[in-house]
């Protein structure tokens, strides 16, 4: 004997079959979108990788490059300064070895910002003498064409304390150079150091009264490559927040468009306290 099975039973049971079968191919098909979706994101994820590698083995040629550059540059420093010498008694002549004097020190700046931008900084800490660090960013920066600016260094306290001079000097270079393009023919700058701090660290202010900085720039000067000037590397002041860092310091910055500028840098004293 034969059990019937009503036929509203089968039905129902086809109808829920096909219910659950439509619902499985919805879920399939959202299941291949998002397989889609997720293999175009790696795909563009390898392609950033790629890039990042690319980058990554750029910077290591162009610090090489660098490297290899400052080589003969020093050279054609030294061989331009004799000739400089050398031609005292007739200034036209002088005056152009002057010029290449001075690329040279623009472009040896630029590879010094490069290199440290290339690997981070890391301070060497060791007695140096501010006085002396100052005089030569002072003399390295040169006029950049403003013959007419005047760069005035004070000191307070102690001048012998531990930081990592060549790092110092960079950082200085690259404050009294913004100064410089940021002055007009007849600027003032200043660079005040004091070690009388409470602190016992340095404190280092160098203010200029040029065209100052728009508000909404000041959050970006520190960013590498940010540059409002036409042939800018962006670096100077990344160079110097990362030196400040090196140090464990801190960095302030107080600007009013169209007054001036000034640059506030606390150092602490090293381990050793010099006096
Ligand atoms: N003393 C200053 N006065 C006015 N603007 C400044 C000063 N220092 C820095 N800036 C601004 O910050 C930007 C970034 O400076 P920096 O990192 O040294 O790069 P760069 O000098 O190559 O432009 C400058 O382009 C300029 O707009
Ligand atoms: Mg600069």
């Amino acid at each position: 004997m034969t059990t019937q099975i009503p036929i509203e039973l089968l039905n129902d049971a086809f109808n829920v079959f096909r219910d659950a079968s439509r619902k499985l191919e919805q879920q399939y098909s959202l299941l291949e979108n998002r397989i889609e979706e997720l293999n175009a994101e790696l795909a563009e994820k390898n392609r950033a990788i790629e890039r990042t590698r690319r980058l990554a083995a750029m910077g290591e040629m162009a610090a090489r490059i660098a490297h290899e550059i400052r080589n003969p540059l020093g050279s054609m420093a030294i061989f331009a300064t004799l000739l400089e010498r050398e031609l005292a008694d007739e200034p036209d002549k002088a005056k152009l070895a002057e010029h290449i004097n001075k690329g040279i020190k623009t472009l040896d700046n630029l590879l010094s910002n490069m290199l440290l931008f290339a690997g981070s900084p890391e301070a060497k800490l060791k007695p140096v003498e501010l006085n002396d660090i100052v005089d030569d960013a002072i003399l390295l920066a040169g006029d950049r064409g403003k013959a007419g600016v005047e760069i005035r260094a004070s000191y307070r306290g102690r001048k012998r304390v531990m930081a990592d001079p060549n790092l110092l000097r960079q950082l200085f270079l690259n404050l009294i150079i913004n100064a410089l393009d940021a002055v007009e023919e007849d600027g003032r700058i200043g660079i005040s150091v004091d070690t009388e701090t409470e602190e016992g660290g340095v404190v280092i202010k160098v203010s200029d009264n040029g065209r100052g900085i728009p508000r909404e720039e000041i959050d970006r000067i520190f960013d590498p490559f940010f540059s409002t000037k036409e042939r800018g590397t962006g670096l100077g002041l990344a160079i110097v927040s990362a030196v400040v860092d090196a140090h464990m310091g801190r960095l302030d910055v107080q600007s009013e468009p169209g007054k001036g500028t000034t640059f506030t840098l606390g150092i602490p004293a090293g381990r050793e306290y010099l006096s």
